[in-house]
């Protein structure tokens, strides 16, 4: 199973920005996690991270080859505004899990609307790291 992990703006700076939201550990870290979690798994997990929205579209454009079987995606801010993300992500048959980090229900309102989670199968939101590894679990259970 391949499964692709889209991390959008900022999302690097994890350790830096607002570790009281955030945590402390860092993205390194995250794909640490991530990739563990896949090896004992046996999944094959490409991580990819930008602060760019074209090279997130680009990305998961690319994804259509049918080389993977789901995207996990947290697209930072860009979830609460990008029409453009929603349709990339609406143009590819795969599945698709949003994630965030924090509880975006209990935050600034412009964060309580996601607009490309709703072009996606799922969204874990408020568990932290562990958001990815459900996400990557139901990619898994759903295949
Ligand atoms: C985030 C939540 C977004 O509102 C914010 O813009 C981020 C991170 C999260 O993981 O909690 O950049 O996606």
């Amino acid at each position: 199973m391949n499964i692709l992990v889209i991390n959008g703006p900022n999302l690097n700076f994890l350790g830096i920005r607002e570790p009281s939201i955030y945590g402390e550990q860092s993205y390194d870290d995250l794909c640490r996690e991530i990739r563990d979690y896949a090896f004992k798994n046996e999944i094959n997990v490409k991580l990819f991270q930008s602060n760019h929205e074209g090279a997130i579209i680009d990305e998961i454009q690319n994804a259509y080859t049918g080389k993977y079987d789901g995207i996990v995606i947290n697209p930072g801010a860009l979830a609460h505004y990008s029409y453009a993300l929603y349709d990339a992500l609406k143009s590819v048959n795969l599945i698709k899990v949003e994630v965030h980090l924090s509880n975006i229900n209990a935050r600034e309102d412009f964060r309580r609307n996601s607009v490309t989670a709703k072009a996606c199968d799922r969204m874990f939101y408020g568990h932290g790291f562990k958001g990815y590894l459900y996400a990557i679990d139901y990619i898994k259970d759903n295949k």
